[in-house]
């Protein structure tokens, strides 16, 4: 999604602009642009990377700058951000997604407004109230006639100032000596301070080079913020040896389990054994985590819960005082479980967040926070934020055996089974449809392994539980087919087994994760309780979409199309 960084301070704000910008490219985008405030206001921006669109430098202290991931108006130079008034006086970068935009155009018909954007209005509507208004006077009359959502940075001429607001899309201020920031997530100023302010909703102020000033954009009134030290270091934004951050991630797994582990689980799960009514949301890798601990607690402690996919939360359930919505994010940004949530809370339901971002606004908004410990992670498809997923989900189904899931870690690890994953990498690269399947346990596993491979390789795939197959979709399964099985020696070994076959007979390709020596099988590790081959699957799996994407010649950090943080829903 979109990305802000801005600088005020004593250096030189345009390498500080790009190099912020760079480290939350992650996020994705499409356009990418820096205005920088001198005595004028000068502007570089265009479609493309960042490097491409920010070639020509900008002499200024003072700063902000965005990458586009195109929602109002197509990929255009014109629809990028920053975007200006009439004048060029006021410059701005947002993020979020303005409603009421028939409105603003229709009152602001006599302004020459030269995007297709939402962003631009805003713009407009801060210069008109300028006419009659102080700046913060015209923000804060401009924001009341906001609908929708936004986070934004804008620059004022002749005002040694960087002003922002904040509703319903994240902003943070970074607090450095002489200098500071905002950044739409803290990677964005990660290399230069770790004390942070995150901004809440209708928050509104600004930035000088050594104080902040926030206000409530409803109230008036001048709002308290506390300021918070986060724990990520700027080597969670660096790729050291590694080409890329997918790579490094899955490999950090390998010590980052030990703080996984330890992450403080017992206020949550005092309260699942409390609620008569417990319902388990999330999006993405996320939702599978999710159905992970939908299973875990029905079998273990026998305590039954509802899973659902965040968009699809509303439609469906009446949460009230008596549920426990438990809510699974890595960002704590998404907003389709936010907006979930949003909905639990108004109708008094209870809120757990399983999330890996201290302060995001699903942590703000819970009752009972869980951390994944798992640093901060780049690479757009997740990987060690799911296995810290996982880690919580058994935490809160069981006692767990740590010592052990170390063990299974790091065997996935070893250099001669990543070998093996990699040769294996091959026979997927020039596939057009693969199938994932497997049962019990391992079909949330059989689910998270799809994801990555279609997230970051383009290659249609599947997921299903091994057992339904022969109700649909072995109609496709034909010589050029390719299926993955998971095939633990669990309680779904015999049956799993039978499904592999109905698929060979029909001609196609199949690829086991075993630990069991099967025929063409990728070994795993063998778990001492049956009950963990989750985790002994989960990096063969993530290995086997890395090494795929890299066979294809593809980017495995940033994939087409997708985002780290959707904060639109
Ligand atoms: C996006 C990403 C997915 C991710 C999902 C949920 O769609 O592309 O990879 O799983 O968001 O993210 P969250 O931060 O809520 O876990």
């Amino acid at each position: 999604m979109c990305g802000i960084c801005a600088y005020i301070g004593e250096k030189e704000a345009f390498p500080i602009l790009k190099e912020g910008l760079k480290r939350i490219e992650y996020r994705g985008y499409d356009s990418a642009g820096i205005a920088v405030l001198e005595k004028e206001i000068k502007v570089n921006k265009d479609v493309g990377k960042i490097e491409e669109a920010l070639k020509e430098e900008l002499e200024g202290k003072i700063g902000i700058a965005h990458t586009r991931w195109a929602t109002h108006g197509g990929v255009s130079k014109e629809n990028a951000h920053p975007q200006f008034d009439c004048f060029n006086n006021i410059a701005i970068v947002h993020n979020g997604v303005i409603e009421n935009v028939e409105e603003l155009r229709e009152k602001l018909r006599n302004h020459k407004i030269r995007s297709e954007t939402d962003t631009e209005l805003i713009a407009h509507l801060i210069e008109e109230e300028l006419k009659t208004k102080l700046p913060m006077e015209a923000i804060r009359s401009a924001l009341l006639e906001l609908k929708g959502s936004y986070a934004f940075a804008l620059l004022i001429k002749g005002e040694d100032k960087i002003y922002f607001a904040k509703k319903d899309s994240p902003l943070i201020v970074g607090i450095g000596k002489g200098e500071m920031f905002l950044g739409s997530d803290v990677a964005a100023f990660l290399k230069h301070t770790n004390d942070v302010i995150y901004l809440e909703d209708y928050d509104f102020g600004y930035i000088s080079k050594d104080r902040e000033a926030i206000f409530n954009a409803l109230s008036g009134k001048k709002a308290s913020r506390r300021a918070v030290k986060v724990s990520f270091s700027p080597e969670d934004v660096e790729k050291g040896e590694y080409e890329y951050f997918m790579l490094k991630e899955i490999e950090e797994q390998g010590y980052r389990i030990t703080d996984m582990l330890n992450s403080n689980t017992k206020d949550l799960e005092r309260a699942i054994e409390e609620f008569d009514r417990i319902h388990i949301i999330g999006a993405g890798t996320s939702y599978h985590a999710a159905r992970m601990l939908k299973y875990l607690l029905e079998r273990e402690k026998g305590i039954e819960s509802d899973v659902m996919i965040s968009s699809e939360y509303k439609f469906f359930k009446r949460p009230d005082k008596n549920t426990l919505v438990i809510a699974f994010s890595q960002s704590g940004e998404t907003a389709d479980t936010l907006k979930a949530v949003k909905f639990a809370k108004e109708r008094n339901a209870k809120i757990g967040v399983i999330t890996n971002i201290r302060g995001s606004s699903l942590d703000r908004i819970s009752d009972y926070s869980v951390y994944l410990n798992a640093g901060l992670e780049v690479g757009v498809a997740a990987t060690k934020t799911f296995l810290a997923q996982l880690v919580i989900t058994y935490k809160l189904s069981k006692r767990i055996d740590g010592e052990e899931i170390k063990r299974i870690i790091n065997y996935s690890l070893r250099e001669e089974n990543k070998q093996v994953v990699k040769k294996f990498s091959k026979e997927i690269a020039n596939k057009e449809h693969v199938f994932y399947l497997g049962r019990g346990l391992n079909f949330p596993l059989a689910m998270e392994g799809s994801l990555k491979l279609k997230e970051i390789t383009y290659i249609h795939s599947e997921a299903y539980p091994a057992g339904e197959l022969k109700h649909g979709p072995i109609s496709l399964i034909d010589e050029d087919s390719l299926a993955i099985f998971l095939v633990p020696k669990d309680e779904t070994y015999e049956k799993t087994l039978s499904n592999i076959q109905e698929v060979r007979a029909r001609g196609a390709k199949t690829i086991l994760l075993s630990d069991v020596a099967l025929d063409n099988s990728i070994n795993i590790a063998k778990p001492k309780d049956p009950l963990y081959y989750p985790f002994a699957e989960l990096i063969p799996l993530q290995l086997l979409a890395y090494y795929t994407a890299r066979e294809r010649g593809l980017d495995t950090d940033k994939p087409r199309n997708l985002a780290k943080s959707v904060t639109v829903e």
